[in-house]
This record gives structure tokens, sequence and C-alpha cells, in this order.
């Protein structure tokens, strides 16, 4: 059999940033994103760097509130609610994660839902568990479910494993294609037979964080597998998924980088997007 076809996310992610560029333009005003970052964890600095950069090219605005890593929980919820009842700010992120002195599920829920364009308030978790167009999709999560699309525009019956149980990645990633009609497991790491219960996926999402975890006798043959995974490993990037070997039985396969990272951050756009015309009433 053929190697697998790589899945060019890079490229799909510019073509959704061109889109958005052309809907950003017919704004009466700027759509505009605020990016809380506490602390210098380094990947951190350069997702939010990434995704200043990714807003201002389609033409928003995007400002990085880069907090000291001491920063009480009190002045945090005070900015959020500064950001909430500013109405030139249409969408709020905060980085994840925090610091352990700082309550995360605090600070997500001071974000007001229809600015929370990370989709992680419980309130937007309830509207997507409900099937609402309301809700606010998580940026992976929902880039992935572009991705899938392309390939299988009805993924009615598919069943789908995916590898990790976040808050970010793995449930949201669950409730999503749920909502498309596929079969969902969840493997985690307290799961005893994960390879078994993978070689039963029509698609396989890597989302462990672990350097090259899903080794091709994983795989069924012709399954599609999305990479999750940034993992650094002496200063060089590293997938969840054993690439080199893993595209010698897959279907289509996401590269790391240029897979899944780019999307995230187009979708977060397209969520602003999304939030600023809800929040304009157009
Ligand atoms: N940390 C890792 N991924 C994400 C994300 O999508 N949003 C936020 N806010 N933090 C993250």
């Amino acid at each position: 059999m053929a190697d697998a076809q790589i899945i060019d996310g890079k490229n799909i992610a510019r073509m959704i940033r061109l889109n958005l560029t052309e809907k950003v333009s017919q704004c009466s005003e700027k759509p505009r994103l605020a990016v809380i970052l506490v602390g210098n964890d380094e990947a951190s600095l350069v997702y939010d760097t990434a995704k200043q950069r990714a807003a201002r090219e389609i033409g928003m605005d995007c400002q990085i509130y880069h907090l000291d890593e001491y920063v009480t929980e009190r002045e945090l919820l005070d900015l959020i609610s500064q950001l909430n009842e500013d109405i030139h700010v249409h969408g709020i992120i905060v980085q994840l994660p925090l610091p352990p002195h700082i309550n995360s599920l605090h600070v997500l829920m001071q974000i007001a839902p229809e600015k929370d364009v990370d989709g992680f308030h419980p309130v937007n978790v309830g509207l997507m568990q409900a099937k609402s167009p309301l809700a606010m999709i998580p940026a992976t999560p929902k880039g992935i479910l572009f991705l899938l699309k392309q390939i299988y525009p009805d993924l009615s019956g598919k069943h789908a494993v995916i590898i990790g149980r976040s808050a970010i990645v793995g449930r949201p990633m669950a409730t999503l294609l749920l909502n498309n009609d596929c079969t969902v497991t969840i493997v985690h790491t307290k799961t005893s037979n994960i390879a078994d219960i993978v070689q039963q996926a029509d698609i396989v999402i890597a989302a462990c964080g672990k350097c090259h975890t899903v080794k091709a006798d994983w795989i069924k043959s012709g399954a599609v597998v999305i990479d999750v995974g940034i993992n650094r490993i002496d200063g060089k990037l590293c997938g969840d998924v054993d690439f080199e070997n893993v595209k010698k039985v897959a279907s289509y396969i996401t590269p790391v980088p240029g897979g899944v990272g780019p999307m995230t951050i187009a979708m977060l756009l397209a969520n602003t997007y999304e939030a600023y015309l809800r929040q304009t009433n157009i």
C-alpha cells in the first residue's frame, strides 16, 4: 500500500485566514482579541505571540496582557472583569496552564461566556453538550473536525478513538465527534488495553502529550490519524505519533508541525470573528 496522504493543515489554515481577512475588512470596527498570559512559560509565550501575529495579519486587533507569575488570583479576575466590560474587546483567552496558586476554573468562569473564544467556560461546555449552535467550540477540536470533514464530509458511524482526556482537547473532541454521529471511545493513562482499542479506530486522534506514543502496529490499515502533540525533545518538535512508521499504515495523517497547530490558531480567529458578530448584533 502507498504511504498515507499528508493532511496539509498549514495550507488549509491559510485559506481560512484569507477568508477571514475579507470578512474582517468589512467590519465597522476591528474585532479585538485579548490574550492573557501569566508567567514566563516559554511555549505559552511562543503560542501567544503566534496568535497575536495571526490576528493582526487578518486585520484584527490583538493585545497580549503579560502578567507576572506571582500575580494574585484576585488581580487576574479583576483584569478579566475590566475586559468583560470593555465593549471594544470581543474575545478573551487566558493561556493555560496557569501557575499552581491560581484556580483555573475560577478564572475561566470569570470570562463572559459570549467573549469566551476558547470555549472553556462551563456555559459553553454545556451548550456544546446540548448541541446548541450558540456554543463556542474550542479551537483545537474545531480545527480537527474541519480537517476530518475534508476527508469524510459525513462522519456518521465512523469509530473515532481519542487518546487523552484533557479539558482542552480530548473531552471537547469527544463531544464534537459524538454530535457528528461518530462512535467515540476515549482512552487514557489508566486504560489497560490501549493498542487493542486504537486498532479498532477508523479515526485516531492522538492528544496524550507524549512524543511518538502511537505506533504503527496500533493502527488499522487505512485509518485516518490526527496528531495533536507538540512536544519538545532537546529543542526539537515531536508529535504524539510515530509519523515515519504510522504513515505506512494510515490513509491520511497530519504532520507535526504543519498539521493541527495552524488550524487551532485559524479557528481561534474564526471564533473571535463569530463573537464580534454576535456582540455587534449583525
Ligand atoms: N494551552 C494549550 N492549548 C490552549 C488553548 O487552546 N487555549 C488556551 N487558552 N490555552 C492553551
